[in-house]
């Protein structure tokens, strides 16, 4: 069990991020040093325009990450791609053959942040998810529905009971990454399952609930979907977070957006964690007097789903009162972090 020293020093194994997008171009070059001075590895989420649809665009993806890590950086890629209603379960094959492509991403069509070329029917992708069962590749899920009829809180419980039950029904052995998961509906369905699912829980929803968001006026830096949802939602995911239980692990979903287009008239969704991810998790876990579940739930549960092993380096945290920058200002875009302004009790030695 890892404690806190004397000195207020956390020494921890190397986290990873299990969720994380990092973009292309401009926006990766300015946020990949942010995570890579974080994680050791991180599964690098594939919803670019046009998205990372085959195993050609994420070797390419991927090197395009590695050509711009800081020098000396030894942070670790690991590349998912994009399941569309085309995708044929020859590309997951090609795939797995591949040390590099670790899981695909299921956006449901609509769903959020460039999910214009996601799965219309989860029918239609019934052979991929096939074979990703049968060569044992996870799929990870952003599950949420989307008809307009099922309001925009309810969406991540009414897909559990329409599309995941059912799914978890027809592919016993599929192992399945239910991704930032914001409700007691899906940590109840996810403890209540086989141990073939597991899911990734944001700090940003061990942080904050839609009182944050909403409350004294619209804070468009707090929107991302899954929308973050009422308390008792997120007192469930801290519980389960710093439960112990392996099938919770750390994903950040920390997504850049630029300021001008989160502060406009139809701001869009993603919360930028990245600069500060492991400080504020290790806020979370501390206010649940739980600091000595960190390293669990960042360091070494996920490796365990994914079958990769530990990290061998260490990182520190200090317990410290920490403020979080404004906003991060690069040559051509600003970036607003997640609780911009104000302050976390520790911070990355
Ligand atoms: O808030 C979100 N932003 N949720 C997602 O699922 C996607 C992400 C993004 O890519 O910006
Ligand atoms: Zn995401």
């Amino acid at each position: 069990m890892t404690t806190v020293n004397k000195k207020d020093i956390l020494t921890i194994i190397s986290p990873d991020d299990f969720h994380l997008h990092l973009r292309s171009g401009n926006i990766l070059k300015s946020v990949i040093g942010m995570s890579a001075s974080q994680m050791k590895r991180a599964i690098v989420m594939p919803n670019l325009t046009p998205p990372i649809t085959n195993t050609n665009a994420a070797r390419l993806y991927r090197e395009e990450i590695l050509s711009v890590l800081p020098k000396g950086s030894k942070f670790e890629p690991l590349m998912t791609l994009y399941l569309t209603d085309n995708t044929k379960a020859y590309d997951i094959n090609i795939a797995a053959q591949t040390d590099f492509v670790k899981a695909a991403k299921l956006y449901p069509l609509g769903a959020t942040t460039n999910s214009d070329n996601g799965v219309s029917d989860i029918k239609n992708i019934y052979p991929v998810l096939e074979e990703m069962q049968k060569v044992d590749m996870p799929v990870l899920i952003h599950g949420e529905v989307t008809r307009h009829d099922v309001d925009i809180f309810d969406r991540e419980a009414v897909f559990i009971e329409e599309v995941l039950v059912k799914l978890v029904h027809d592919f016993p052995n599929l192992r399945i990454v239910l991704e930032h998961i914001t409700s007691k509906d899906a940590i109840d369905f996810v403890l209540q399952t086989s141990k073939k699912i597991a899911a990734t829980i944001t700090a940003h929803h061990l942080l904050a609930n839609r009182n944050d968001m909403l409350v004294g006026g619209i804070r468009p830096h707090y929107y991302c979907l899954p929308v973050l949802k009422r308390s008792n939602h997120q007192a469930a995911l801290i519980k389960a977070a710093t439960s112990g239980n392996p099938k919770f692990f750390l994903g950040t979903d920390s997504a850049p957006h630029s300021k001008t287009e989160k502060q406009s008239e139809c701001g869009c969704a993603g919360v930028f964690s990245a600069p500060n991810a492991i400080e504020l998790y290790a806020t979370a876990f501390e206010k649940a007097n739980s600091i000595d579940k960190l390293e669990d739930f960042a360091s070494k549960f996920g490796a365990d789903f994914y079958g990769i092993p530990y990290n061998t380096t260490t990182i520190s945290l200090q317990k410290q009162t920490t403020s979080i920058a404004k906003e991060y200002k690069f040559s051509d875009l600003t970036i607003v972090p997640f609780m911009a302004g104000q302050t976390i009790n520790w911070r990355l030695v």
